[in-house]
C-alpha cells in the first residue's frame, strides 16, 4: 500500500550545524533524512514550517534559508519557550522533527523591476533574509535594494557575519540600528521608524516588506503611510498562535483570515483594521 503524505507527521531530520547567531539565538541547519521528502519539501521566501524537539512539542519558524543556495532548512530560533529552549539543547547530529513548509510567500516576481525597501526587526527579520539572497543573487532583475535592520542590543542583531556581502551587492545599502549601544557600537541608536526618516527612501515605484514584532509592524507602516507608500506599497509578515498549519484549528486568527494559510505575508490593506491591536 502506498504511504499517503501526512501533513501532521512530522519527518525526521539532522542538525547538521548548529551556530550562534546573537545573543540567546540560533540558527539552525536541518537535513531531512528521507530523500522523497527531501525532494518534496520545496518552499518559497516567506514560508514557514514547524520543527519540534522530541517528547518536548513543536513551533512555528519562518524559513531562513533559501532554496537555490541550499539544500538545507535553516532556521533561526529565539530561546523563549519550552520547545525553543529545548531546541537549544541539541547539538550536531541530534534528530528534530519538521513539517511544512506551509503558508504564502512574498511576491517577488511582481517585484522584479522595483525598489525594494526591506525592514527587519530583531529574530522576526529572519524571513528576510531569504529575500535578500533571491535579490542578490538575481540583481539586475531588481532596482535598488536598501535594508533597514534593527534589534534592541548590537548583541542581538542576527546575520551579521553577512553583512559585508550584503553591503558589497552593487545598488545595496544596508542601515543598522539598536534600541541601545554599547561601548563599541558606533552605529545608529534609536528605532527603526527614526532610522526610516532618516534614510528616506522615495515611494517611487518601490515596494517594502516589513518583518518583526507587532508594535514595530504598526508603527513602521504608519510612518511609512506619513511617507507617501499606498497600501498596494506595504507588505508585512506576520506571526501567531499556530497549532494545526493548515487552517484546521482556529487558533491563528486575524478576523476571518488566518495568518497560517491565508498569510504569514498579508499586505497593508489586510491588516489597517487590526493596528490598534497590535
Ligand atoms: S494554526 Fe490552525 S488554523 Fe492556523
Amino acid at each position: 500500500m502506498a504511504l499517503v503524505h501526512n501533513p501532521y507527521r512530522p519527518h525526521v531530520g539532522t542538525l547538521v550545524q548548529v551556530k550562534d547567531l546573537a545573543t540567546g539565538i540560533k540558527m539552525f541547519q536541518v537535513e531531512l533524512g528521507d530523500p522523497g521528502e527531501r525532494e518534496r519539501f520545496v518552499y518559497q521566501p516567506g514560508q514557514f514550517a514547524f520543527v519540534s524537539a522530541f517528547g518536548v512539542g513543536e513551533a512555528p519558524f519562518g524559513l531562513a534559508s533559501t532554496v537555490g543556495r541550499s539544500s538545507l532548512l535553516e532556521f533561526a530560533v529565539n530561546k523563549v519557550g519550552t520547545v525553543t529552549n529545548a531546541l537549544h539543547d541539541l547539538g550536531e547530529g541530534d534528530a528534530v522533527g519538521v513539517r511544512g513548509p506551509f503558508g504564502n510567500w512574498f511576491p517577488l516576481g511582481e517585484m522584479k523591476g522595483k525598489n525594494v525597501i526591506l525592514l527587519g526587526g530583531g529574530i522576526g527579520g529572519a524571513p528576510l533574509r531569504p529575500v535578500i539572497h533571491t535579490i542578490l543573487d538575481n540583481r539586475t532583475d531588481y532596482e535598488k535594494l536598501t535594508i533597514l535592520w534593527a534589534a534592541r542590543l548590537p548583541s542581538l542583531l542576527i546575520f551579521t557575519d553577512e553583512f559585508d556581502d550584503w553591503m558589497a551587492a552593487p545598488n545595496t545599502e544596508l542601515h543598522l540600528t539598536v534600541d541601545q549601544g554599547d561601548e563599541a557600537w558606533k552605529g545608529n541608536v534609536g528605532l527603526i521608524t527614526e532610522l526610516l526618516e532618516k534614510v528616506a527612501p522615495s515611494p517611487e515605484n518601490a515596494v517594502t516588506i516589513t518583518c518583526g514584532p507587532p508594535v514595530m509592524i504598526k508603527f513602521v507602516l504608519l510612518a511609512l503611510e506619513k511617507m507617501g507608500f499606498t497600501p498596494e506599497q506595504m507588505i508585512v509578515t506576520l506571526e501567531g498562535k499556530m497549532k494545526c498549519g493548515m487552517g484546521k484549528c482556529g487558533r491563528c486568527n486575524l478576523g476571518e483570515k488566518y495568518i497560517c494559510t491565508d498569510g504569514p505575508v498579508f499586505s497593508y490593506s489586510d491588516v489597517s483594521s487590526f493596528l490598534e491591536s497590535f
